[in-house]
């Protein structure tokens, strides 16, 4: 089993969009998929209705998922953790324990711009066109993420 998380501030727009999108494109019984915020605003919350409504429109269903903060443990459960952002990249660095623990984090762009650590805006201030274009990121992301794991 591959265990896979995907992580961003809230947990509640981009990180649970990434889940469901490489939920779609993966088996789910070799691929363990999360995500969790590095804040602690979202907890128990399901996502925004905005990342709920675009995730619906290109056909996945992302409703029941609910935010939790990213812990330390999750060094241990995860194999891979891809960060949303540059800000998330730094929280989450700042947990690591040891080298081993910081060679789990990438950015999840950098999937399809190697080592360019480019941030998947934060769409939560603005209007229904940042959500769209979040998921149009992720889902050229997870379209490589998926294939580069099946190989
Ligand atoms: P996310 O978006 O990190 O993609 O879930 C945000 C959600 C909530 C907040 C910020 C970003 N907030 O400040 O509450």
């Amino acid at each position: 089993m591959t265990k896979i998380l995907m992580v961003c501030l809230g947990n509640i727009c981009r990180s649970p969009l990434a889940e469901g999108i490489l939920k779609s494109k993966l088996p789910s019984d070799s691929f363990f998929i999360d995500s969790a915020g590095t804040g602690d605003y979202h907890i128990g919350k399901n996502p925004d209705i905005r990342s709920i409504a675009v995730a619906k429109k290109y056909g996945l269903d992302i409703s029941n998922l609910t935010g939790r903060q990213f812990n330390v443990s999750d060094f241990d459960a995860f194999d891979i953790i891809y960060v949303m952002d540059e800000s998330n990249y730094r929280n989450v660095i700042l947990l690591a324990r040891n080298e081993q623990d910081k060679a789990k984090v990438n950015f999840i762009l950098n999937e399809i711009h190697p080592n360019q650590n480019h941030n998947v805006p934060d769409p939560y201030y603005g209007g229904n066109d940042g959500f769209e274009n979040v998921y149009k990121m992720l889902d050229e992301a997870c379209i490589v993420i998926a294939k580069n794991l099946q190989k």
